[in-house]
């Protein structure tokens, strides 16, 4: 099985994936950490040299090699992965893949990505708090389309990091 992990920036799906690879002894891949690799650039870089459109179209690539590799592993996907092209489609289709949705408000994502938000191109620009929570509110309305279609939507405010954990472990293995 490939347990991928979905939602918006700021919502854990790094961490929480460390931590279940850990419980599981399953591998973990972070896809933005993958495409870093491969391209030899960070993420802020490749928007910056290449453009959205072509990190968008990488981040498709890569997503679909590992899904179709034969091993079970974890994966954290990109905020914005599964609002592209068909990816949440495919993803919901796949007879092997397990999608969990880390919902998250968006005063708490406000306040985990303020200080954040130099790493990230999407909002790097944004010089106030208050700028920054109505982006994200506006910007979550459009992709919560995607992320409720994941198998399982877990609450982030609610559940600490080892409660995640062990219900993903719990109800998924
Ligand atoms: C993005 C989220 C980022 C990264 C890129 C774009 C998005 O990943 O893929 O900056 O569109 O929401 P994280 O969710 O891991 O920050």
């Amino acid at each position: 099985m490939k347990l991928i992990l979905i939602g918006y920036m700021g919502s854990g799906k790094s961490t929480l994936g460390h931590a279940l690879a850990e419980v599981t002894k399953l591998p973990f891949s972070d896809l933005d950490a993958v495409i870093e690799e491969q391209e030899a650039m960070t993420i802020a870089e490749l928007f910056k040299t290449k453009g959205e459109i072509y990190f968008r179209k990488k981040e498709a690539e890569y997503l679909s090699k590992l899904i179709n590799a034969p091993d079970n592993q974890i994966l954290a996907l990109g905020g914005g992965t599964p609002c592209y092209g068909n990816i949440m489609e495919m993803l919901c289709s796949h007879p092997n893949v397990k999608t969990v949705y880390l919902k998250g408000g968006v005063d708490l994502l406000t306040d985990r990505l303020w200080d954040e938000r130099a790493k990230r191109p999407l909002i790097a620009h944004i010089e106030s708090k208050d700028v920054l929570n109505d982006f994200i509110r506006k910007h979550l309305f459009e992709r919560t389309y995607f992320y409720n279609q994941a198998d399982r939507i877990l609450d982030i405010g609610e559940l600490s990091l080892s409660e995640l954990t062990e219900r993903i472990v719990f109800e998924l293995f």
